[in-house]
């Protein structure tokens, strides 16, 4: 007989002594007494790796997120036993274990700076309800440290004093703040003293991290399963960090298409095919610049995937051409819910194949979305995926459907008090079966890579464009994403620029929001203000339910489409630049958006900003969050800036009031820098253009810049068919010297520069191009001079007078 029916709660347990050490190449093992096991991987001199099991061996070591293009290797390994401690050396860090009982210090190797130190370290809860453990991690947090990253969070951008969890969640009308809601990227960078170094928790486990919330000098993360298992990046720059981190988890497989990075027009839904028309033609006739139409739920034959609703759409691929002619890409959404519908192709040979989610005890995972009752395909499955990925053939190849946006797929149920599968869910996990609780932040980023690898395929010889709203660590390597359904509100427009750039400090930059709020309608006051953030935004979109009005920038007065119009152009116009940026961060992992304190982490007064941001790397952009507004004040960081709109030169380092009546806003750009630019196009590819626009912004200095190019699509510049100009600008009190360096096979069309020199403090006397003297043929208009060169300059002398 039983007597004792109670659980024994043995609270939270720690390793013990360390009786063994034992080293395997670039793994270190240090074992307890009670069989927990630390395996230390040195994966970089800056980046280490730590491993729990608290049970003497360790499961099959497998990530999604981790990327296999990860760079690896070290230039010094040491490690030496001393009476208490193990110390761990590389060229950049110096970790040491305690052997009483596996607490870490980690230091700076050069100066000796504790960088991050255990509080209580690992420690576990056995958990008699699942099996295994609720892992834990506790760190020493102090005064003046501060969090940044964790993805889509809505709230502040430092995160300190905060607790998070991380369980991808449909999240309609989130606000802020609502956690979780849509991903879960589990990687934050502390900044401490000056220097910065990041964690990435690497499991997909519902997760949580607290900042220094319940006590105050103590950040610790733990998970509800799996292992322990996390990654410390040390910078000492929070941009290295980031990168870093970026590298591991991967950047984006390649460009997106340049048709991507224009403007983009959403709704719920745009149907029949006579009103897609309407949108399209009438971007064209007020000339608003657009390059992507929305095809969304109301496409398909009763929300079926892969289908057609023939009454709507009675012949897709002649409106898909005909769309491109006049320059519109057609994006459609795909929903992981597969209706149950056994004369619907798609779900028979699913079920055929044994490719749905299925219970614990064999029952299929049955649950309501759209179409109704569904069931789900396991994408957790590379056979699944492998399936999935030809589904695509029709819509991609015969249709000429551009770019595919996968939603709802945390994944979403409908009438659940949940909002999503139930745990017992079984799971592929490519070949480690597991339960939902494992599966379940993965499972978006699953359909995702899947639907790429579809695009991919089918797109092929152009670029794949897929978008996702539900998002694991790593999910950036083959989609674009934006942050669900937001609201029309200015408290929106607060948490969308917060979101952009928190995504972009998370390895994930390309991101935007619904532009003017998904839910309810805007003003037209805030729609304008949301457009211009939004041209900031790698991802540029308008979407809206259409529940409660329309949302296309002529629907308000004409006013606004007159502002509208004009942001999007100036989107248009910076394409190459936003282009050039884009290349880097696919190339080094360089965030495309950077908080001011990403930028300039040295100056304290950036660690509290939310809302300023540099745009690539030398545009300044603070938006206006409130109605009525004629400015506002803005923290300008350190070094000279120009008003983009006045060309007056601002001494940073100070928080000052810009004006920005509701047809502006505060855009700078730094001195030095030379911004390309395109004419105004209507859409990507409209003009042939012959002839680039650089905007030199003088300086008494040095600058360096940089101008990519390549065929805007296909994958011809992967084999060396790119153009990159590098532009080195020397300024004196009386001269102008710009260096261009370049590299690459690719011939662009453009054959000219028109030079622009914003600033010039005197005037042009001479030019020497390349050595030789140029007849001066320059304009001047509104105080700036330009003049027109051949493209492939290697040296333009600028010789003046003072003024
Ligand atoms: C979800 C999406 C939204 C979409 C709607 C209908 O709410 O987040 O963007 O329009 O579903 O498909």
């Amino acid at each position: 007989m039983i007597v004792n029916t109670e659980l024994e709660n043995k609270g939270d347990l720690f390793p013990s002594q360390i009786i063994d050490f034992k080293k395997d190449v670039d793994k270190l093992y240090f074992t307890a007494a009670n069989d927990v096991i630390l395996e230390l991987t040195v994966v970089r001199d800056s980046l280490l790796r730590f491993r729990y099991t608290t049970v003497g061996n360790f499961n099959n070591d497998f990530s999604y997120a981790i990327t296999k293009y990860a760079s690896t290797g070290y230039n010094k390994l040491e490690i030496e036993e001393k009476e208490d401690v193990y110390e761990i050396s590389t060229s950049k860090l110096l970790c040491v274990i305690s052997k009483e009982d596996m607490r870490k210090s980690i230091y700076d190797v050069n100066d000796g700076t504790l960088i991050n130190q255990d509080e209580g370290g690992f420690h576990w809860e056995e958990s008699y309800e699942h099996g295994g453990n609720i892992v834990k991690m506790s760190k020493v947090s102090n005064d003046g440290e501060s969090y940044y990253g964790l993805g889509d969070k809505p709230n502040h951008l430092n995160l300190k004093g905060k607790r998070y969890s991380n369980w991808v969640t449909d999240s309609y009308a989130y606000g802020k703040d609502t956690d979780p809601i849509y991903k879960t990227i589990p990687f934050y960078t502390g900044l401490h003293h000056g220097k910065a170094y990041g964690i990435f928790f690497d499991n997909t486990f519902k997760s949580s991290f607290d900042f220094a919330q319940e006590r105050r000098n103590v950040t610790s993360f733990w998970a509800q399963g799996g292992e322990m298992n996390y990654y410390f990046f040390y910078g000492p720059k929070m941009s290295d960090v980031v990168e870093s981190y970026t590298d591991l988890t991967g950047k984006p497989h390649h460009l997106p298409p340049l048709w991507a990075l224009g403007f983009h027009q959403c709704k719920w839904s745009y149907y029949p095919e006579s009103k897609v028309k309407e949108i399209t033609s009438t971007f064209r006739k007020l000339k608003i610049p657009c390059d992507a139409i929305y095809l969304d739920i109301d496409y398909m034959e009763g929300f079926r995937c892969f289908t057609w609703n023939k009454e709507y759409f009675p012949d897709p691929k002649r409106m898909v051409k005909e769309l491109l002619d006049d320059g519109f890409k057609t994006v459609a959404i795909i929903d992981p819910g597969i209706k149950i519908d056994k004369d619907y192709s798609v779900f028979k040979e699913a079920l055929e194949n044994d490719y749905f989610c299925k219970r614990a005890d064999g029952d299929y995972m049955k649950g309501k979305v759209w179409p109704g009752e569904c069931y789900f395909p396991d994408f957790t499955n590379p056979e699944v995926r492998e399936w999935w990925s030809g589904l695509f053939q029709e819509l991609i190849e015969d249709i000429g459907i551009k770019g595919v946006w996968n939603d709802m797929n945390e994944p979403a149920v409908m009438e659940v008090p949940n909002k999503t599968f139930p745990d017992d869910v079984r799971h592929d996990y490519d070949g480690n079966p597991c339960s939902h609780r494992k599966a379940h932040n993965v499972y978006g980023m699953q359909m995702a890579r899947a639907t790429y690898q579809g695009l991919k395929k089918y797109s092929y010889p152009k670029r794949p464009f897929v978008i996702t709203r539900a998002a694991y660590s790593g999910t950036q390597r083959y989609t674009s994403t934006w942050t669900g359904d937001n609201v029309a509100t200015w408290e929106h427009l607060w948490i969308a620029n917060i979101q952009a750039q928190r995504m972009a400090m998370s390895g994930f930059s390309f991101a935007g929001s619904d532009i003017g709020g998904f839910a309810e309608q805007p003003q037209g006051e805030l729609f304008t203000r949301w457009i211009q953030l939004g041209i900031f935004h790698p991802f540029f979109r308008v979407h809206s339910s259409g529940d409660h009005g329309d949302q296309e920038p002529w629907t308000f007065d004409e006013d606004v489409t007159d502002i509208v119009r004009k942001f999007i152009e100036i989107r248009y116009q910076i394409l190459p630049y936003l282009y050039t940026a884009f290349w880097n961060y696919v190339d080094h992992g360089t965030p495309l958006l950077k908080s001011l304190v990403l930028f300039d982490q040295e100056d304290v007064q950036t660690h509290y900003r939310t809302d300023e941001f540099i745009f690539g790397e030398q545009i300044l952009a603070c938006p206006v969050l409130e109605p009525n507004a004629k400015g506002r004040r803005m923290y300008i960081p350190k070094g000279n800036w120009y008003n983009f709109w006045t060309n007056e030169i601002i001494k940073g380092g100070k928080e000052m009031w810009v004006d920005a009546d509701i047809d502006s806003m505060p855009i700078f750009v730094k001195e030095g820098a030379i911004i390309p630019k395109f004419p105004i196009q209507q859409y990507v590819g409209e003009k042939e253009i012959k002839e680039i626009t650089l905007d030199v912004y003088y300086k008494n200095g040095k600058e360096e810049s940089e101008l990519y190019s390549d065929a805007n699509d296909g994958f011809d510049y992967t084999k060396g068919r790119y153009s990159l100009r590098n532009f080195t600008l020397r300024g004196k009190s009386e001269e102008l010297i710009i260096n261009q360096y370049k590299e690459g096979k690719f011939v662009t069309k453009y054959d000219t520069f028109n030079i622009q020199f914003h600033g010039l403090p005197f005037d042009i006397v001479e030019v020497q191009l390349d050595n030789e003297k140029i007849a001066l043929k320059s304009m001047k208009a509104n105080g700036i001079t330009s003049i027109v060169v051949d493209k492939n300059f290697s040296q333009l002398h600028i010789i003046g007078n003072k003024s």
